[in-house]
């Protein structure tokens, strides 16, 4: 398993200014409860199908908390974050992981049984082209794995009840303040987010500005189907249940067409 990761040139404007410093060190702090809390029912998915899971690709792993318990449970992990930042931390969580810096949208996806996108990754996009972008995800997600392999991604969907509002959260440390504002017509959720690090006797103040897109369940049903998969979805992963208008997919590839 390579160490280090490489990195990639390509990236678009958000993709480079997505979770730098500050905020990656208080994702890291913070944030890492939902991937743990979805670990269980990831495991036993990916232990549940017929064809032997040995090599995962986790898209977005922020600062490895999944991938971490993905390899100590023994599966051979490939990451990949767009975040320079978030991944050194992984890396020193997880040095038996391979890290590879760079968007998914962008990059080739390795060879393995099993993509995971945990914690919303898939969503993060600045342009009109989002659809068509992971459209193509699924396609390629779909070529890479056997017949038998797995996709499970969560999103965030259209619908109610409505997500606008304010919410903050603190550590011994760090601040983190986020001002939401959604606007269902261009199926967009804006994140303003405010954070505050000490740094020596001082509080560093930064800012982010996250654009989340919103998704129809059953659009994208109907795209992972036609890429050649099966689809469940739930509100919840195993006993841990999802944020209201959090939905996670299931997806097993279906046979291959050798047409
Ligand atoms: C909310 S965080 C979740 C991190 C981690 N999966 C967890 O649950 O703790 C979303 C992650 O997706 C990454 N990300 C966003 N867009 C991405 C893309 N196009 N390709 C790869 N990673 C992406 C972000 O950098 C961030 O680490």
């Amino acid at each position: 398993m390579g160490r280090g990761y490489s990195g990639r040139s390509q990236l678009t404007g958000l993709m480079n200014s997505l979770y730098q410093q500050d905020l990656a060190y208080i994702q890291a702090a913070g944030f890492g409860d939902f991937a743990r809390a979805a670990a269980p029912e990831i495991v036993r998915a990916l232990r549940a199908v017929p064809v032997p899971v040995h090599r995962v690709v986790e898209v977005g792993c922020g600062a490895g908390p999944l991938t971490t318990i993905l390899a100590q449970e023994g599966f051979k992990v490939v990451a990949i974050d767009v975040s320079a930042e978030l991944l050194s931390v992984a890396q020193a969580a997880c040095p038996r992981a391979e890290f590879r810096q760079g968007s998914i949208y962008e990059q080739e996806i390795p060879a393995c049984e099993a993509i995971l996108a945990i914690g919303e990754p898939l969503t993060y996009h600045d342009s009109g082209d989002a659809d068509s972008r992971v459209r193509g995800f699924f396609r390629r997600a779909a070529n890479t794995v056997p017949e038998g392999g797995l996709l499970i991604f969560d999103v965030v969907e259209l619908g109610e009840p409505p997500l606008s509002g304010r919410f903050w959260k603190s550590g011994d440390d760090w601040a983190v303040l986020v001002d939401t504002q959604e606007d269902q017509s261009s199926r967009v959720l804006k994140r303003r987010i405010e954070t505050f690090r000490r740094i020596g006797d001082l509080y560093r103040r930064g800012a982010e500005v996250h654009r989340v897109r919103l998704f129809d369940t059953a659009e994208l049903c109907a795209w992972l189907q036609a890429a050649g998969f099966i689809v469940t979805t739930a509100v919840a992963y195993g006993d841990f249940s999802l944020s209201p208008r959090r939905r996670a997919f299931f997806c097993t590839r279906t046979q291959h067409s050798h047409a």
